[in-house]
Formats: structure tokens, C-alpha cells, sequence
């Protein structure tokens, strides 16, 4: 069957993931034909570095597909089928605040948990919303699959702002601990996997999986990750873990995994379980941000530099962002309809039924042509909706505070975060991460 072939915009273009994702976009041009790939980014000599070498990647490998690369909204928005969204307002120099802030005070600094993700949060709220509404304006019938960070926030903001939106907030952490696991236990590809899961955005738990012929995984792999985590025996396995960061917090899950092993965790519970052996672990000079910088962004923009002099990527040591592979199945499910079972970031309604239902979880959904349908997981245990819970209200009071402009809510969300140990703490972090966004923040009251 000849598939419909699709127009994309990466916004964000000058992220350090899109030149990855575009190699991926090439690789799967079987399963979603692409007749036009654009970039936007608000930063126009960032982008260029990328999209300078993007030219060329796609006119050796797939020459068919028209490329083009603009800051302009309109010409961005335009004639547009998906709009895959990855931007980090305030970029990795926000980032590095956002870690090292709540480390001086001896709290969690990380870029989506605590103090630093609502950081992050109130910066990115307007410029996904803007996302959303250059889509609207001039793409009226597209999607917008969103993975800029922080997720939760985002989802919380998105649903309350623009209820209507065609947009699906996802996540590659769970593809990229599947994969671990798909290793643990033998096979080939995490899409071998089915799976019940629930929880928020860097914050669930898995209840079941099986391979597909329901053959139960659990077993095999809780025998592992009570001994290793999600890290292999040998300590190898995911590209992720080649990070040092990374290594610990697949080695982590262990620890996680020993507070309720009657499922296993996503990585980032360590964050709330485990934040002062976080803390105690963690460089406050250099954090997360500078790993980034000093590894993905130099050496990504350096290969993207090299491949626009010599105007050939025959020999580029880029690779197809590997689970980046999820975002083809989500919009080869809109476009063709293949009702691919997948985990969303979308309004609870019942699919966890003894929560809110106008929380933003993370379950498994079925995605086709009119959109996705949420499964029912049912009821949770104590100790996890009281954990959720406490979570859900932190993220609904940042998005509380952006909109009302409060400072009392931004300062009660930092309190109620299993991350901070007390409002006086909270208040110090907040004060001085008002100072630290100046215009990036709406001005609080
Ligand atoms: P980055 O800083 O390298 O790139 C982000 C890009 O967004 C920059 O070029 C920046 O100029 C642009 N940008 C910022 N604000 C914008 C706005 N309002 N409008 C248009 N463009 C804007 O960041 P990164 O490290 O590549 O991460 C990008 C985002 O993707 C983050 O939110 C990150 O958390 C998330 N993320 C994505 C994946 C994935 O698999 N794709 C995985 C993990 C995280
Ligand atoms: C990133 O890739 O920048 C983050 O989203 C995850 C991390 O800390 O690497």
C-alpha cells in the first residue's frame, strides 16, 4: 500500500537531538514518507549549525524530500501535517541554574524534578503554548507530538490553556527503559513488549509486561533489577548508558525497585526517594547541564559543522536517534491508522480510577487516525497514589502560579515537593531563582 506521504516541522531545530532525528526520519522513510521537513527555532544562528548539515544528509540520502530551515512562523507553520516539538527555553544555560540553585541548599538539582523543573516549567509554558497556536493559526488540521521537557508541567499547562489543542505529550524515558529490559530479558526490540504502567511523567511504575505472546517478563526481569537495576551485569548495553550520570541511574533502579517490588520503577523515582543520596552524589560545580554541554552539544555541533564544509555525510558519526524511533510509531498511528499501543502523557478520566480526573498521567494509549484512547489501569496502591498525588498538586500549583502570577503558589508547590525538606528552604530556592529568570518568568506577585 502506497502511505500518504507527510509534512513535518521540528521545532527547536537547533536542538542537539535534531540531527539525530532527522537521520532517524530518513532511515524509516518506508513506514512515513516525508515530502517536506522544515526546522523553526527562535535562534537563528543555532539552527543554522544544524540545519547547514541537515541540507546535506538529506540531499545524499533522501533528495526526494524538500528541506528548508526558517525563524519565521509562517513559513514554519505553513502547509504542515506534525509538528515535532523539542525546545528548551532559556537553553542549557537556564539548565545549569536550574541544577545548581537547589544544590547550594543541599536539595535536588535536576531538570525536570524539584525546584528545578518548576524552574523550567514557568519558562517553558509560553513558548510551547505558542507552539501550539502558530499551529493552530496556520496548520489548523495538524498534530503537534510534544517531548520538550518539562513534560508534566507542559501537559498540565497545555490541557488547562488550550483544551482544544491537537497535541500528545510524550516521553522516550520509558522507550529507553524498555529497551534496557527488552535486553535483560532476550529480546530483540522494546517493541516486543506490552506493558501496564501508570503514573505521571517521570514518575510511574510498571505493573505487568509479556512479550507478545504473553509469555510473563516479570519474573526474569525483577530477578535483575533487584540485583543490577536496569543497568546489564556487565554494565553495558543502552547507548545512554556510556554517561557516567546515566550508568548511576540505571544502577539506581535497584534501590527503587526495593521500595515496592511488586512492580518496577521509571529512574527518575530515584530523584523523590532517594534525594539526599542524590545530592550527596552529585557534583554542585558541575552538574547535568555542563555534562551536556561539554559532551553532546560540542560534539554534535562540531560533526554538524564538518559535514557542511566538506558537504558530504557519507562518513558522519551521527546516528539515527535511537529512541527516537517512538515518535514515527506515534505519527505513523495518526497518519495510517495502526493503532499502535503506546505510552501518552494524557487527562486521567478514569484510566486511573481512584485519581482525579483531571490529572495528566502517563499510560498506555491506542493511537489511530482519531487520535489516542487511554486504558484502564484501574485502582493503585497507597503507597503510590499517595506519592502521585502529592506530585500532581506541585505540578498543577506551578501552572497555578504561572497563570495567576503568584508568588505564594510557586512557593507552596517548592514546599510540597518530596524534593524540598521545608518551606524555609523552598523560600530560599525561590528567591533566588526569581532573580536567576529575571523576563524568562512572568513577574510574581
Ligand atoms: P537544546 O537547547 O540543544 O535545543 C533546544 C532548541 O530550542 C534550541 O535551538 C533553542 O534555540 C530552541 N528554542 C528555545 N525556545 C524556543 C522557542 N520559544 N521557540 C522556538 N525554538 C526555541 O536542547 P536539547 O538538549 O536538545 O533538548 C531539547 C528538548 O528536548 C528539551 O526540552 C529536552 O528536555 C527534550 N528532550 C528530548 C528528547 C528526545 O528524545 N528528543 C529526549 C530528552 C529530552
Ligand atoms: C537531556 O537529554 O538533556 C535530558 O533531557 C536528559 C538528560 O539529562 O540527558
Amino acid at each position: 500500500m502506497m502511505l500518504e506521504k507527510q509534512s513535518v516541522v521540528i521545532a527547536g531545530g537547533g536542538s542537539t537531538y535534531t540531527a539525530g532525528i532527522v537521520m532517524m526520519l530518513i532511515e524509516n522513510q518506508d513506514k512515513f514518507p516525508l515530502r517536506k521537513l522544515k526546522f523553526y527555532d527562535n535562534d537563528e544562528d543555532r539552527q543554522n549549525i544544524v540545519a547547514k548539515a541537515c541540507e546535506v544528509i538529506v540531499k545524499e540520502r533522501a533528495p526526494e524530500i524538500e528541506f528548508s530551515a526558517t525563524t519565521d512562523p509562517e513559513e514554519a507553520f505553513t502547509d504542515i501535517d506534525f509538528v515535532m516539538a523539542h525546545i528548551r527555553v532559556g537553553g542549557l544555560s537556564m539548565r545549569e541554574k536550574d541544577e545548581k540553585i537547589p544544590l547550594k541548599y543541599g536539595v535536588v538539582g535536576q531538570e525536570t524534578c524539584g525546584p528545578g523543573g518548576m524552574a523550567y516549567g514557568m519558562r517553558s509554558i509560553p513558548g510551547v503554548v505558542e507552539l501550539i497556536d502558530y499551529m493552530e493559526k496556520y496548520s489548523p488540521d495538524a498534530w503537534m507530538l510534544n517531548y520538550s521537557n518539562p513534560a508534566a508541567i507542559v501537559a498540565e499547562a497545555t490541557r488547562r490553556m488550550r483544551p482544544n489543542a491537537k497535541i500528545i505529550n510524550i516521553c522516550d524515558m520509558p522507550v529507553a527503559i524498555k529497551k534496557s529490559i527488552a535486553d535483560i530479558v532476550g529480546l530483540e526490540s522494546e517493541s516486543d513488549i506490552v506493558d501496564r504502567y501508570y503514573g505521571l511523567n517521570h514518575f510511574g511504575w510498571w505493573t505487568e509486561m509479556t512479550d507478545k505472546q504473553g509469555n510473563d517478563l516479570m519474573p526474569k526481569l525483577k530477578e535483575h533489577v533487584a540485583k543490577y537495576g536496569y543497568a546489564a551485569a556487565e554494565g553495558e548495553g543502552n547507548p545512554l548508558l556510556e554517561e557516567n550520570s546515566w550508568m548511576d541511574t540505571f544502577q539506581k533502579a535497584k534501590d527503587v525497585y526495593a521500595v515496592d517490588p511488586t512492580t518496577v520503577p521509571n529512574t527518575y523515582l530515584k530523584y523523590y526517594l532517594y534525594p539526599d543520596y542524590v545530592v550527596a552524589h552529585t557534583d554542585p560545580n558541575h552538574t547535568r547541564a555542563n555534562e551536556v554541554m561539554d559532551n553532546r552539544e560540542k560534539n554534535v555541533f562540531a560533526e554538524c559543522e564538518r559535514i557542511a564544509a566538506a558537504q558530504t555525510a557519507e562518513d558522519t558519526t551521527i546516528e539515527a536517534g535511537e529512541h527516537a524511533e517512538f515518535i514515527v510509531q506515534l505519527a505513523g498511528a495518526l497518519a495510517y491508522n495502526t493503532y499502535e499501543r503506546m505510552l501518552l502523557i494524557v487527562k486521567n478520566e478514569g484510566a486511573i480510577v481512584n485519581l482525579a480526573d483531571d490529572a495528566m498521567v502517563e499510560v498506555p494509549c491506542i493511537v489511530s487516525k482519531r487520535g489516542y484512547e487511554p486504558l484502564c489501569m484501574g485502582k493503585i496502591p497507597h503507597f503510590q497514589k499517595g506519592m502521585i498525588e502529592q506530585q500532581v498538586a506541585v505540578e498543577k500549583l506551578v501552572v497555578d502560579a504561572f497563570e495567576e502570577k503568584s508568588y505564594q503558589k510557586l512557593w507552596q508547590a517548592m514546599t510540597l515537593s518530596k524534593t524540598v525538606p521545608s518551606a524555609s528552604v523552598a523560600k530560599q530556592i525561590l528567591d533566588e531563582m526569581i532573580d536567576a529568570n529575571g523576563n524568562w518568568w512572568p513577574e510574581l506577585n
